[in-house]
């Protein structure tokens, strides 16, 4: 497909003798988003961090924008301009301010204009309501507030794919909705390709192009948001539905 993303073929996963992704295979084409869902333990957070090269895999293929993804410390800082990641703990340098955070990637790797990077930061911290935080250390900031530093940070890389895991997961109930929105917009405004972890079924099925259904290291579902949470084909996610409350 001309505007494949991201292409798994085949990929197999083992902590030691642990098996624990199993054949996936799936792509993802330009401005899809996917949500993937599975009980804790499934191997979210594992085939998360395969696609952008954190994690070595045994057998099969991954496929960036036609490149073989290797999993190892150079092809690592490669991917890490165009794959942007941000997980549940935000990880921002406690010691620079989230201006200094947020410029590091930008100014430093990709050795850009830093007049132009700081501009254009300024426009994203606006549009996130944290344009008065820019000198603040991330000590100062609340959880909602760091987990949008650190999606402005991976944005300010521009990436051309992104991929959250489970970024609301710490955050006080109050916090959600803003991190949410910012994921939200970056679909509807940016039509930015992403693939999302999240136990937020209403934002799931909201923003959901495709749902991956994985449970014990299986892709059991592969189908629209609309078909997966109007009619889950397979009991495990009826069961992992229901277990929502959903
Ligand atoms: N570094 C590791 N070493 C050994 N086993 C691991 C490691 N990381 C994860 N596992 C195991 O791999 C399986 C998949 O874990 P993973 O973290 O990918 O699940 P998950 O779907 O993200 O779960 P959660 O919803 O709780 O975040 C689990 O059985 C887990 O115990
Ligand atoms: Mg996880």
């Amino acid at each position: 497909m001309a505007n494949e993303v991201l292409k798994v073929e085949h990929l197999d996963k083992y902590y030691q003798k642990k098996h624990v992704l199993h054949d996936i295979n799936f792509t993802i084409s330009k401005g899809e988003v996917i949500t993937l869902l599975g009980p804790s333990g499934s191997g979210k957070s594992t085939l998360i961090r395969c696609l952008n090269g954190l994690e070595d895999f045994r057998n099969g293929e991954i496929t960036f924008e036609g490149k073989k993804v290797i999993p190892n410390e150079k092809n690592w800082q490669q991917l890490r301009q165009k794959i942007g990641m941000v997980f549940q703990s935000y990880d921002l340098f406690p010691n620079l301010t989230v201006l200094e955070n947020i410029l590091l990637g930008p100014t430093k790797v990709q050795k850009r204009n830093v007049d132009e990077v700081k501009q254009e930061v300024d426009k994203l911290l606006q549009k996130v309501d944290l344009l008065d935080y820019k000198d603040a250390y991330p000590r100062q900031l609340s959880g909602g507030q760091k987990q949008r530093i650190a999606i402005i940070r991976a944005l300010a890389l521009h990436p051309e794919f992104m991929l959250f895991d489970e970024v609301t997961a710490s955050l006080d109930p109050e916090m959600v909705r803003g991190v949410l929105n910012i994921i939200q917009d970056l679909a509807d405004e940016d039509n930015m390709t992403m693939i999302i972890v999240t136990h937020e079924m209403n934002f799931a099925q909201q923003i959901a192009d495709r749902v991956l259904f994985l449970k014990d290291g299986n892709i059991l579902e592969d189908t629209s948001g609309k078909e997966f949470f109007k009619n889950p084909k397979t009991d495990q996610a009826q069961e992992f539905l229901q277990s929502m409350n959903f």
